[in-house]
């Protein structure tokens, strides 16, 4: 199981059981440990959060990246107290400003998620309630959370609504949810994750359903409220040429395990394991004007009830040798706070196929 091992550095042991993570600080707001997620299902148990940890700083960005299936939602509905039945946390601790979040009732979680902990997620028209106007949803939230009367919650939710960029938000206040545009319902989403002053927003693919235009302005508006409230952020996406310029560091996640971990920097220009670099080719790049097309990562994701032996990346992997189906790699600390649960990390071997001309 991959685990965020910090290696022995100039032959130093750990010395307490809980070793700090790489980006753990006294300024941690979140930090997870070793989390394992299961779904008891008729078909097995589908291993979907195998042993994570990560940290979050407040004020800033993490972005957690992988294909679909790879656990990113699970995990984050675990450290919302959300995991939908059949998933159970099996293992771990969830530590938001100080709290096992894994050890409050249901009543103490609601109040997080309510004040200090918001949510946006991909599809603002299935969140949104059609049959109520957008202010009168966004009010509400703010009724419940800051406790205004009626007329000073329509006041607070009409300038949130312009804060997230609603043009003529006080004429639109009365439209209902159908008569915005994709991205402008999205605003109205982040309208009410903000409407608290959350410490913590985790965004679950925020811009996955708008076009590539909509999407930019959708990470800048995220961007920009985050500098302005001093929220931190977890940012889930398939894409990591979307998170380059949002994030400071990277979690990449495969079949349910991270298996690599570093600054933004890292993970974009010196990327350790070949599923990295496999995404990296995949996605468009900003900083690059690219020349060919975009390679997909060929095969697909494994199952997470029946894992590959080994490292789990080995059936796709076009560097993979003996050892990675005999044995799983770790999550080790190859470079200062750059971590990859690879062989070869650091030291690739050549590809055992090229790619096509
Ligand atoms: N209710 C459920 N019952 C059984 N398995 C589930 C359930 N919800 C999720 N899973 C499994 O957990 C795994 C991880 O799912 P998750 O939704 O976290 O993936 P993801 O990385 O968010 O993917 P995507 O990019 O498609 O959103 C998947 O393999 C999925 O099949
Ligand atoms: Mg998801």
């Amino acid at each position: 199981m991959a685990e965020i091992v910090e290696a022995p550095v100039g032959g130093e042991e750990a010395t307490s059981a809980q070793t700090r993570l790489p980006f753990e600080s006294a300024d941690s707001l979140l930090v997870v440990r070793d989390l394992v997620v299961h779904f008891h299902t008729d078909f097995g148990v589908v291993k979907a959060v195998d042993g994570v940890s990560y940290s979050v700083n407040a004020g800033e960005t993490l972005a957690i990246v992988g294909e679909s299936g790879s656990g990113k939602s699970v995990n984050a509905s675990a450290v919302l107290g959300l995991v939908p039945p059949p998933g159970k946390v099996h293992r771990g601790e969830i530590i938001f400003q100080g709290q096992d979040m894994l050890k409050l009732d249901d009543q103490r979680l609601r109040e997080i998620r309510g004040n200090r902990i918001g949510m946006v997620f991909q599809d603002p028209l299935t969140s949104l309630n059609p049959v109520f106007s957008v202010g009168a949803q966004v009010s509400e939230a703010v009724q419940i959370h800051e406790g205004l009367a009626r007329k000073d919650a329509r006041e607070r939710a009409t300038e949130l609504l312009s804060i997230v960029g609603i043009p003529r938000s006080r004429e639109r206040f009365d439209d209902y949810p159908h008569q915005f545009s994709g991205g402008m319902r999205q605003r109205v989403m982040i309208a009410m994750a903000i409407a608290m002053k959350p410490a913590l927003l985790i965004a679950d693919e925020p811009t996955t359903a708008l076009d590539v235009t909509v999407q930019a302005q959708i990470l800048d508006l995220l961007g920009s409220l985050q500098q302005e409230f001093g929220m931190a952020m977890i940012l889930i996406t398939h894409d990591l040429g979307m998170v380059a310029d949002q994030a400071d560091t990277v979690a990449v996640m495969y079949a349910g395990s991270i298996v690599e971990y570093g600054t933004v920097d890292d993970i974009y220009y010196r990327p350790l394991m070949p599923y990295t670099l496999g995404l990296m080719a995949s996605v468009a790049r900003m900083d690059q004007a690219r020349s060919g097309r975009l390679r997909p990562i060929r095969g697909q994701p494994p199952s997470l009830i029946f894992r590959p032996p080994g490292c789990p990346f080995h059936p796709r992997c076009d560097y993979a040798r003996e050892v990675c189906w005999q044995e799983q790699p770790e999550l080790l600390e190859y470079d200062q706070q750059h971590l990859a649960a690879c062989h070869f990390a650091g030291n690739l071997p050549e590809p055992i196929r090229k790619d096509e001309p």
